[in-house]
């Protein structure tokens, strides 16, 4: 299949893009650069011997994004541009949903006018808001705690609309845990613009020594050793999700939670990557993030069955894969 690829030079969309090539479907890249790099289309073209096409356009200009649909035969889209920082989200929160929810619109009327009926788009596990894990996808939703969410919150009712109105327009949603870890090769990880959100490039850079030392966001939560407890997920893992959901895709509107089913600790992580990589990352305990929760995790055995896909590697290879791609990451 011909396959449109939003935000496809980012962290997810670029693992997703070599997933996709390795199972011969041609790759069409929209991304307007403001958390990739353009030498990653480089480093794709490496790892599978085929440049994709590209296009820096913005996918909130309908205009931009239809001539892409113009020029290419387009068989499918998955949806990965966006905005995804939590903490900014807050204080921009009008930059956000414009961004976030004008792409969603545009790529969703493009597809039922350009009759493409398949639809993939990167949720967050964030929409389940505060409830107890293992999180399942026919839970109620909770209002999330910051306008990031939120904007997958909406985005998924756009295209649950969309679909329910568009006979033939099947969407799949899914939702992400925490995404780790890099290609084998090195050649392309997760490479934040700025100062990281996320833990993992955090340890990665102070591992480095680009930054002094890690705070460990509080440790007085009701969790094995007091830290946060997430589901880490191997991008490579979640990028070959992508690929099945898109090739599996029924009908109507299809929810998927894409992580591992296991919790982990943050002094957990950071230890199983000191030991695997042995490296120091020195780190300090500091108070709790506002709206961080104390465990979120996945029950995965929907996409196991539905999608024939189920996590295959674990902490061990997230912290190893992430410091190798720290270290060629000049
Ligand atoms: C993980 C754990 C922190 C940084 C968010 C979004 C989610 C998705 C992934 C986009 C928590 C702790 C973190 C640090 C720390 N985003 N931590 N020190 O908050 O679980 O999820 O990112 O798709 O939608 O909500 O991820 O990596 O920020 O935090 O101790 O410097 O690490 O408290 O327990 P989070 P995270």
């Amino acid at each position: 299949m011909n396959i449109l690829v939003t935000g496809g030079l980012g962290f997810i969309g670029s693992h997703t893009t070599v997933e996709l090539i390795k199972n011969n479907h041609e790759v069409i890249i929209a991304d307007n650069l403001i958390n990739s790099k353009i030498e990653v289309l480089d480093k794709l073209s490496t790892i599978t011997g085929i440049k994709p096409s590209f296009y820096q356009i913005d996918v909130t200009d309908e205009s931009q994004v239809e001539e892409i649909f113009s020029n290419h035969k387009i068989n499918g889209v998955i949806h990965f541009a966006g905005l995804k920082a939590v903490g900014e989200s807050v204080s921009k929160p009008l930059e956000y949903y414009f961004n976030n929810l004008v792409s969603t619109m545009a790529l969703s009327k493009l597809c039922v006018k350009h009759r493409v009926d398949k639809f993939v788009f990167s949720s967050s596990a964030t929409v389940y808001g505060d409830q107890p894990s293992p999180l399942k996808e026919d839970m109620d939703l909770k209002k999330t705690t910051n306008p990031y969410g939120e904007t997958k919150a909406m985005s998924e009712r756009i295209l649950t609309d969309t679909a329910h109105a568009n006979d033939g327009f099947a969407v799949s949603l899914l939702r992400y845990f925490n995404p780790v870890g890099a290609h084998e090769s090195g050649l392309i990880g997760e490479d934040p613009n700025g100062i990281p959100n996320n833990l993992m490039p955090f340890v990665t850079k102070v591992a480095k020594g680009q930054l002094p030392k890690l705070s460990v966001l509080g440790n007085d939560y009701d969790t094995i050793d007091g830290t946060g407890v997430r589901d880490y997920i191997h991008v490579v893992d979640l990028a070959k999700g992508h690929v099945k959901a898109i090739e599996n895709l029924k009908n109507g509107v299809n929810i998927y939670n894409l992580g591992t089913g296991r919790g982990t600790s943050v002094l957990e992580l950071v230890n199983a990557f000191m030991k695997v990589n042995d490296i120091d990352v020195p780190y300090e305990i500091v108070g709790r993030r506002p709206g961080d929760i104390a465990t979120c995790y996945a029950d995965a055995s929907k996409a196991e069955k539905e999608l024939d896909w189920k996590a295959e590697l674990g902490i061990e290879e997230m912290v190893r894969d992430a410091w190798k791609f720290e270290m060629n990451n000049k």
